[in-house]
């Protein structure tokens, strides 16, 4: 029998380049950028446990100031990427509290802005559970040729051009869209390439799962505790009661629910009126992908990539996963707010 040899991220990109919105080579080069960074982030999430034990990263220091925390780490790793290629005008992340302009002569030029949460669910590193990345990228709307603006990255999320993540799991993914559906490749280490392994990724219609920091219970709004009765509830046939798993780490929970069918809600609550997440670095990208995988993102009410940003660190409240899921949590809000 004649094993194929798997498509690679670089092919990939390169077979695809028309399907790229404008198609003119730098979106590929960026997404390689990206693909760059994330290999050397896997790679230093990968001996996280070993830093104390083989004094790594100065783990003599007492006071931990040599110990550069793994999100600074990211962080740090995907702008000096970023800025090192000529694609990208600006950056902003979750882990700064200002945008950063690229400003120069070779950076002012270029089109694109990406914004970043460098590493999401970065308290599990501690314990080896799954972390990730969240990247988003736009198209700037400043004139080309001057420094990027506030305004280039306060744009609704349906004028994403593509997004991604990549999770740091039991294997290392890169999973993206650039609105032509949504293809996952998983990094193969002896080689050191991430390879195509999930191509057109599809939201099941509905799942079994329900994803939420039932912690966080008593400050919940009314329609959101009703809709956890709700998926409890023994009702065999629509195969409730759903199962609940929760893994604290947002990439990663979309992730399966993705693969497996499934919610994921973190809500307003009294804790945070807002909600928790980040509207620019977290839930945008994440719904544009969603969405192109046949899923639903919204705050409970109105459709994620809708939302016109207003502060670069927003949160909103997220509700994201299976459609039919998603729409039936939604009818539990709506109920709430009528009465
Ligand atoms: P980050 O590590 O980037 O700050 O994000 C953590 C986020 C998200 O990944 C996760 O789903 C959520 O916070 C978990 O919050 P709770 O601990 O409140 O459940
Ligand atoms: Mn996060
Ligand atoms: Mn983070």
């Amino acid at each position: 029998m004649r094993t194929q040899r798997p498509t690679t991220l670089g092919e990939f990109l390169v077979e695809n380049q028309e399907n790229f919105p404008y198609a003119t080579g730098e979106l590929t080069q960026l997404l390689s950028s990206i693909r760059l960074a994330a290999k050397v982030v896997n790679r230093e999430i990968n001996k996280a446990g070993l830093a104390d034990i083989l004094g790594l990263s100065g783990a003599e220091n007492i006071q931990g100031e040599n110990q550069m925390k793994l999100d600074v780490f990211a962080n740090d790793t995907f702008l000096r990427t970023l800025r090192s290629m000529g694609e990208v005008c600006g950056v902003a992340s979750e882990e700064l509290e200002d945008f950063i302009v690229f400003d120069d002569e070779l950076h002012n030029e270029s089109k694109y802005v990406v914004l970043m949460d460098p590493l999401d669910g970065s308290s599990n590193v501690d314990v080896n559970v799954s972390v990730g990345t969240i990247f988003s990228i736009y198209r700037r709307i400043t004139p080309i040729g001057s420094p990027v603006k506030l305004e280039d990255f306060l744009q609704p999320g349906h004028k994403q051009v593509a997004a991604g993540y990549v999770i740091y799991g039991s294997s290392t993914m890169l999973v993206f869209t650039t609105g032509h559906g949504v293809h996952g490749f998983t990094l193969d280490p002896s080689i050191g390439t991430f390879c195509l392994s999930h191509p057109n990724m599809r939201f099941p219609e509905r799942g079994q799962i329900y994803s939420i920091n039932e912690g966080n219970y008593i400050h919940f709004p009314e329609g959101v505790k009703r809709y956890l009765k709700f998926c409890q509830e023994l009702d065999p046939p629509s195969g409730r009661p759903y199962t609940s798993r929760y893994i604290g780490s947002l990439v990663s929970d979309v992730h399966r629910n993705m693969i497996k069918g499934g919610i994921y809600i973190y809500p307003t609550g009294t804790m945070s009126p807002k909600g928790k997440l980040r509207l620019l670095y977290e839930c945008n990208p994440l719904a544009f992908i969603v969405e192109q995988a046949g899923g639903r993102a919204t705050d409970g009410f109105t459709r994620i990539l809708d939302l016109q940003p207003t502060e670069l660190h927003q949160r909103v409240p997220y509700f994201v996963g299976s459609t039919a899921m998603v729409l039936e949590a939604e009818s539990f809000l709506r109920s709430d707010h009528n009465e």
